[in-house]
């Protein structure tokens, strides 16, 4: 028997060292984990359980045959993040670049398939050169075979993918099917072609960091959800977004203490909103002092501003915060900020998240750049996805609901469970200088006076309408309360919705106008 373990430790020795010594040390010179170490960073300490560590590749093309390693270039497994259970694949840089092979691509699928009927996230960690060269069609049909279950999976298990390396061609559609892509600044990459090939096809001269670092990603495309500047900013920050998510779509997310007998008012939002109706505040203060403990895990933080998004904890319940941010834009909503703002609302409701909407919006933001690149058509999937959500929605609008921005915003009229107003909420079809000039053109250029009577018309006008009281007359919005007051509204409100039953018709599936 002592043969047989001294052989099963030898075995694992060799396997646990990828393609070998001295590509660690390369991968480490390149300021990169290897595959192991970050599965280490990532789960909690000995909690790991591997499988597959003896799958070698099946290919004798262009000399494979001689160059085999143990587990084909990806470690994968079941671990635990803070105490709860996570499916976790890792590809190894050190074994031919991290590419994709047929039995590199059946680990994963395997992993992925048990995870789907335990109901388990998946998390992978990508670095990888893409398609194995040698296999050909062998590995796209490998790749083909992770994007249907990305596919099966999306709603059923939340999923996670950090790219940590090279992410290129076809390789992408993994990653950016699943829910949230975390990236690394400087040393990860993801695009559709390289540098290379864009010089030749565009004659574009770009750097690999320009055409598809973290950055670029993270702020111009939206591509990714984060950008960190080291591999263990990434891997923590999986660690603590997985504390607000469930392990699958029947699944609530972990909740935690709460002490309901202390002070739950918050003095310090009477002063927030500026007495200058057009004057910018910082949303991200008023999400922060609503929150417990005033933490916020926000998502896209850097890309389409004018809306924030993320993961907070009321009354030790996790919800998803969806906020206009007065202080970019004026808060107005555009094609990348409903874009990211359906995606997330989508998440939420995919996953049990209630959702809380602070609203500030002015409208759609005008142009010919926003209706050419169809603000029409990306807008509608806020309003959209708003309007499908059935976990409970709670709006507070703290200043301006205008126009459209009004109904989207998680209005009363699609569903929304508590709409709160503040009392310098301005609900109105349009802003009252827009409004006066339209409605009262003609009394104005023939007054007399057109400035004067244009100033009396905007305060008679302001007077009317940009208040709370005809939206609360009619029970659009259920009560005006005190900022001050709105923590303990908002607990109360997500405490009592906790129950909430709603369901949409039965069908195969919306056609959402993507
Ligand atoms: C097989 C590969 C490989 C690949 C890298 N290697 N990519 N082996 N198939 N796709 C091997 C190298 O031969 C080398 O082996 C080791 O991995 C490290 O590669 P280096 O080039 O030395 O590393 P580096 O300089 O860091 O460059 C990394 C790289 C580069 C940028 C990823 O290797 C590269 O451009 N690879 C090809 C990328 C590519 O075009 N892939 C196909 C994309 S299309 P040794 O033995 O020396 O360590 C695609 C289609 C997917 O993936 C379609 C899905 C539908």
């Amino acid at each position: 028997m002592e043969e047989k373990f001294k052989k099963l430790d030898e075995l694992r020795k060799q396997a646990k060292l990828g393609g070998g010594e001295k590509r660690i040390e390369n991968q480490h010179k390149k300021g990169k984990l290897t595959a192991r170490e970050r599965i280490e960073l990532l789960v909690d300490k000995g909690s790991f359980d591997e499988l597959d560590m003896f799958v070698k590749h099946r290919s004798n093309e262009f000399g494979l045959d001689k160059q085999k390693y143990l587990g084909d270039g990806v470690i994968t497994g079941f671990g635990r993040i803070n105490g709860r259970p996570v499916a976790v694949f890792s590809q190894d840089f050190t074994v031919f670049g991290g590419s994709l092979s047929e039995t590199h691509a059946e680990k994963i699928c395997k992993i992925m398939d048990l995870a789907m009927k335990i109901g388990v996230p998946v998390i992978g960690l990508n670095d990888s050169g893409g398609a194995r060269i040698q296999e050909g069609v062998i590995s796209l049909g490998g790749y083909a075979d992770i994007f249907l279950r990305n596919t099966l999976a999306s709603g059923v298990i939340p999923q996670i993918s950090a790219i940590l390396g090279p992410c290129a061609g076809g390789a992408v559609y993994s990653p950016a099917i699943t829910d949230f892509i975390f990236m690394v600044k400087n040393t990860s990459h993801m695009f559709v072609t390289g540098p290379n090939v864009v010089k030749t096809v565009t004659h574009e001269e770009v750097t690999f960091e320009d055409l598809g670092g973290a950055d670029t990603h993270s702020s111009k495309s939206g591509v990714a959800h984060f950008a960190f500047n080291s591999e263990i900013e990434v891997l923590q920050n999986i660690r603590k977004m997985m504390d607000y998510l469930p392990l699958n779509w029947k699944d609530k997310s972990p909740e935690k203490d709460f002490d309901f007998s202390k002070d739950l008012s918050v003095q310090k939002l009477d002063t927030i909103i500026p007495e200058t109706p057009t004057k910018p505040y910082d949303m991200k203060e008023v999400i922060k002092l609503l929150l417990d403990d005033g933490n916020f895990f926000e998502i896209h933080k850097d890309f389409a501003e004018n809306l924030i998004v993320g993961f907070g904890r009321i009354g030790g319940m996790a919800i998803g915060v969806v906020a206009n941010q007065p202080a970019v834009l004026a808060g107005v909503l555009d094609i990348n900020s409903s874009v990211k703002g359906a995606r997330f609302v989508r998440f939420c409701d995919a996953f049990n998240i209630p959702l809380l909407v602070l609203e500030d919006v002015p409208g759609f933001l005008p142009g010919t750049d926003q209706e050419w690149n169809g603000i029409i058509r990306h807008g509608s999937k806020l309003l959209f996805a708003f309007s499908e959500a059935t976990v409970p929605k709670v709006t507070v609008i703290t200043r301006k609901a205008y126009g459209g921005a009004y109904d989207v915003m998680n209005s009363k009229h699609i569903r929304g469970d508590f709409n709160y107003a503040w009392p310098s909420a301005e609900i109105a079809v349009m802003g009252p200088k827009g409004a006066v000039e339209i409605i009262f053109k003609k009394e104005i250029k023939e007054a007399e006076n057109p400035e004067e009577k244009l100033e009396q018309k905007l305060s008679e006008f302001i007077e009317t309408f940009a208040n709370p009281y005809i939206a609360a007359e009619r029970g659009f919005v259920d009560d005006v309360i005190k900022p001050s007051e709105t923590r303990i509204k908002l607990i109360n409100a997500f405490q009592l919705l906790k129950t909430k039953v709603d369901t949409n018709p039965k069908k195969k599936h919306t056609t959402i106008p993507l």
